[in-house]
């Protein structure tokens, strides 16, 4: 059984202490080559994280206008929409932060479907970050059924996952699925796309995720019944930071 980097944080430090991370990982990217690309995770959990980083000290920390946003997954929904992971994140940080717009890469529901605004955001990832698929970092959740982005239990797709094969030239960045919870049409990034990061950061927060924890941390189910398990294959460096209530077990 893969050994996983597990954190467990306090409550009340969990959302600076994560963005102190993130702070670093984007600040020594752009030290390094001028510009970050951070993929974002999308629902609930990241939220008070992206609004922790909108405010002192960490929103002057770094040069937000050398950032590349791109988003995990999105819902297929209108992007002022409730359930937009477009919407929570432009309301937690980039309204409140210095950003290059051209550097936000959103998806575009407003195409004539689920399948087309993926395709779409596919080219859009091609064109605009011209070969730099290989994320500074990548933040995941986890939902309660073990889904990441939105890669649902038992997709097709999660059996194309090949951490070796990554291809850009030959394959799809994106793709739509239906949400098998609720039929709910969205776009994801492919796992090969997502684990293909340099880093990437699992934030797992709730007593209702802790037993899907104990699965990933010491379970059997294969990475089709928990597609959050697909990062034990990634050649990216994985940490899972987590709150005391989702890691009550793991002590
Ligand atoms: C989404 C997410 C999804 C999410 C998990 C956890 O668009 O919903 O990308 O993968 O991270 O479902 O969601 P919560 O943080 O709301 O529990």
């Amino acid at each position: 059984m893969k050994k996983i980097n597990l954190e467990i944080l306090q409550e009340k430090t969990f959302a600076s202490s994560i963005a102190e991370e993130i702070v670093t990982v984007l600040n020594y990217a752009i030290e390094e080559k001028g510009f970050a690309t951070l993929s974002l995770a999308g629902g609930q959990t990241p939220s008070g994280i992206y609004r922790r980083l909108s405010r002192p000290p960490y929103d002057k920390q770094i040069d937000w206008s050398k950032v590349y946003f791109i988003w995990g997954d999105e819902r297929y929904v209108p992007l002022d929409d409730v359930n937009s992971n477009y919407r929570m994140v432009n309301e937690t940080l980039l309204n409140n932060i210095n950003v290059d717009k051209v550097k936000i890469l959103s998806v575009n529901t407003t195409l004539s479907s689920y399948t087309e605004a993926a395709k779409n955001y596919s080219e859009i990832l091609k064109n605009k970050l011209e070969g730099n698929l290989d994320f500074d970092l990548v933040l995941l959740g986890m939902g309660s059924d073990g889904h990441t982005a939105s890669i649902f239990p038992n997709d097709p797709l999660i059996d194309d996952y090949d951490p070796n094969s990554f291809n850009p030239e030959k394959e799809d960045l994106a793709l739509g699925v239906i949400n098998p919870n609720d039929s709910t049409e969205r776009i994801t990034l492919t796992p090969n796309l997502i684990f293909n990061a340099k880093l990437v950061f699992f934030i797992v927060t709730g007593a209702a995720k802790s037993k899907m924890l104990n699965e990933v941390v010491s379970g059997s189910k294969s990475e089709k019944e928990i597609p959050s398990k697909l990062s034990f294959k990634a050649n990216a460096n994985v940490t899972w930071f987590v709150d005391s209530f989702a890691g009550k077990d793991q002590r």
